[in-house]
């Protein structure tokens, strides 16, 4: 693996003994990509990596990680022509249908983040039967964003926020970040420690904005959402096990 960020250094990391991050925030890009260089439609790379998402959700939550958000479709995405949007509504609903079937078993607690009254009345219907049949597991919390954009959420706040000052419940001089925190869909977790992103982009792409301001971010340049395997993840860990964070500090 090579990453632009960080040169992969001989420092060996004990896995068993290594800090690991509370909470991971994952860009799972490059699918299209993937597709492409195999001469196969983008819709084919989107079902690869949804298939690469369960496996990697699962791996998570049985080496202990606490918290895992993915981003799944963003604000923007929308963008994208018609066709690719179809298939990936296509596939939420698949997934969403065996989430139903096999999530039972996992010990994962599952929770949608984003405005998800954009998507039709059947997969908002699933969304919340996901998120009811999964609210009392005890093991790790998986948030998927779909039609998630960081700066919408702040906006969603900041709205919340005005609307209690206007009713006079909140005075202006009270706002402040906790509050803020407060208001965004993470209201109730820690700030991700770790983000990933692999496919070669080096930016956040609108992926939790106000939560990342201190996370350790991975960006890994020669793998593709779709082939991210375990062992990608756990260098990813391992290079944020050698970070040393200082949040503004000495
Ligand atoms: C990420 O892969 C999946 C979504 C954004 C839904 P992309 O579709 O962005 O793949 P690339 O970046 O075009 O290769
Ligand atoms: C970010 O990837 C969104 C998801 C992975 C869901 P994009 O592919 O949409 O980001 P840009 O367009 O390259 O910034
Ligand atoms: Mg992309």
């Amino acid at each position: 693996m090579s990453a632009v960020f960080f040169k992969k250094s001989e420092t060996k990391i004990d896995r068993s003994q290594r800090i690991l991050p509370r909470h991971v925030g994952i860009i799972m890009d490059g699918n299209g990509r993937w597709a492409k260089k195999r001469g196969m439609p983008r819709q084919a790379g989107h079902q690869v990596g949804a298939a690469n998402f369960k496996k990697i959700t699962r791996y998570c939550n049985s080496i202990g990680i606490k918290h895992l958000t993915v981003y799944a479709f963003s604000t923007e995405n929308w963008k994208r022509p018609k066709e690719e949007i179809n298939a990936l509504m296509d596939l939420f609903y698949d997934y969403l249908i065996e989430a139903l079937r096999d999530f039972s078993e996992e010990n994962i607690r599952t929770v949608f983040i984003g405005d998800v009254t954009a998507f039709s009345p059947k997969l908002q219907e699933l969304i919340r039967e996901t998120e009811a049949i999964s609210a009392d597991k005890t093991g790790m919390r998986l948030n998927i964003a779909m039609n998630y954009g960081g700066r919408d959420e702040i906006v969603k706040a900041v709205r919340e926020i005005s609307a209690d000052v206007a009713e006079g419940k909140l005075r202006p001089e009270e706002i402040d970040g906790a509050l803020i925190s407060r208001h965004l869909y993470t209201f109730d977790q820690p700030d991700p420690d770790l983000i990933i992103r692999p496919s070669g982009e080096y930016r956040t792409s609108n992926f939790l904005l106000w939560q990342s301001a201190y996370a350790e971010y991975v960006f890994m340049d020669d793998i593709l959402w779709p082939d991210f395997s375990t062992e990608n993840l756990e260098e990813a860990l391992d290079e944020y096990a050698k970070r040393n964070r200082r949040f503004g500090g000495v």
